[in-house]
Formats: structure tokens, sequence, C-alpha cells
């Protein structure tokens, strides 16, 4: 920096002492669903199942199986099981002025994604909701090594994006942890994992690159003000 010939020797002394903080935080959850065998087997019979009986509907998979948005009347106890649990974390993430969370109804679309080699989720967002989830049953593992790390990786578009890369494209804010923030950070999770994060938060899947399909369950979970009786 041109200091235009003037001398700052006087404050040589001077210390700067800075604590960034991080405001605006988008919540993303990723948990771990324990002693979750039987949950596995029963979502995938389920899934199977009603793969064989229903052409299912196109949305934001290139390629695969993607099925209604009912799962919770065919899936059976396993599928409500899994919707209770992802409530349970949207709760816990969740806050209402002047309310709580368990003053409001919550409600959950369901529905499963079967995907081949090499298909893949575009860019959406699930707009009407409050959370969106991923439970994943199966991530079709047996890729090549080289490939492993990206197939079928979870890629989530930072919400202030295009806006912080107008002014310069190899610009990136660096976060609390110290590091540089992406634009598109990139998850790579394991079977029983359960992801949550706000249904406003664009986000897709990198080409799945295993050799045997991969099997996750989308949820849409709302809440709406309870009724008065
Ligand atoms: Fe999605």
């Amino acid at each position: 920096m041109k200091e235009a010939g003037l001398s700052t020797k006087p404050y040589e002394r001077l210390r700067i002492e800075a604590a960034p903080v991080a405001f605006f935080e988008t919540p993303v959850v990723i948990a771990q669903l324990k002693h979750a065998q039987d949950l596995l087997v029963d979502l995938r019979a389920a899934i199977v199942a009603r793969q064989a009986i229903s052409a299912g509907v196109s949305r934001s998979n290139l390629g695969g199986w993607h099925s209604e948005t009912d799962m919770l009347d065919w899936g059976g106890p396993a599928a409500a099981k899994l919707a209770q649990s992802a409530v349970g974390l949207a709760k816990r993430v969740s806050h209402f002025q002047e309310s709580s969370p368990d003053a409001y109804d919550w409600t959950v679309r369901m529905w499963a994604n079967v995907t081949p080699p090499s298909g893949l989720n575009q860019l959406h967002a699930h707009p009407q909701n409050l959370w969106a989830a991923v439970f994943y049953v199966d991530m079709g593992d047996g890729h090549a090594e080289e490939e492993a790390e990206r197939s079928g990786a979870l890629f989530l578009e930072d919400p202030r994006f295009p806006m912080c890369a107008m002014h310069h494209t190899a610009f990136r804010l660096i976060g609390q942890d110290g590091q540089p923030q992406a634009y598109q950070p990139e998850l790579k999770p394991k079977a029983g994992h359960l992801v949550l994060f706000p249904a406003w938060l664009r986000h897709g899947v990198r080409p799945h690159h295993g050799k045997v399909e991969r099997i996750s369950i989308a949820m849409n979970i709302d809440a709406l003000p309870r009724a008065r009786s």
C-alpha cells in the first residue's frame, strides 16, 4: 500500500485485536442415524417394491427414478420414523417469534430417488417449505478411486451468490475456520446420514460414478400454525 512518503513511526506500538463475527449463518445439519440397519433394509425394500409398480416423475433428476412425493403413504413405519427424525432435527434449528416449534403442525412430503451410474440432480431449491432434508440409503459405491472424491456429492450454493462474485470472480471471504468460503461446498454423505438445510438453499448432486444404483430419500418439511379448535 502506498504511504505517500508519510512516516508512521509514531504509531509503531499500535496493535490490532480482532475477532471476526459470523453473521447470517445458514445452518446445514449433518446427522447420522445410529442403529439404522433395520431402517435402511426396510426403506430399501419399500422403494424397490414401489419402483416395480410406478413409473415415477421427472424433477431435478437427470436419469434414474424419482417416486411420487407420497412415500409416507407407501413407505410403512420406516418412512414414518424417518419423517419423525427429520422433523425433530428441523425443530432443533427452528425458532418462531412468540411461539414454540411445538405449537406448529409439521408436515412432510417424502420421495425416493434411485440414481443409476452417471445420474445427477441439477441445481434447484424446494419452494414453499421451511426445510429440505435428504436421507441416504445406499451410496452405490464401487466407483474407481479417482472418481470417488466427488461421486454423488451433495453440493450447496452460497445463497450470497452471485453477489459475492460480482466484483472479482477470484475473490473469496475467509470464514471463521480461517478457510476461503467456496461458492459450492460439497458434502460426501454415507448411508445412514440425514442432511437438513433451509428449503430455499439451492443445491444439486454431482454425477454418480458408482457401479450400482444410489438410493436416497428426500423430504420437504413445513410447519403450519395449528388451527385453534
Ligand atoms: Fe433437493
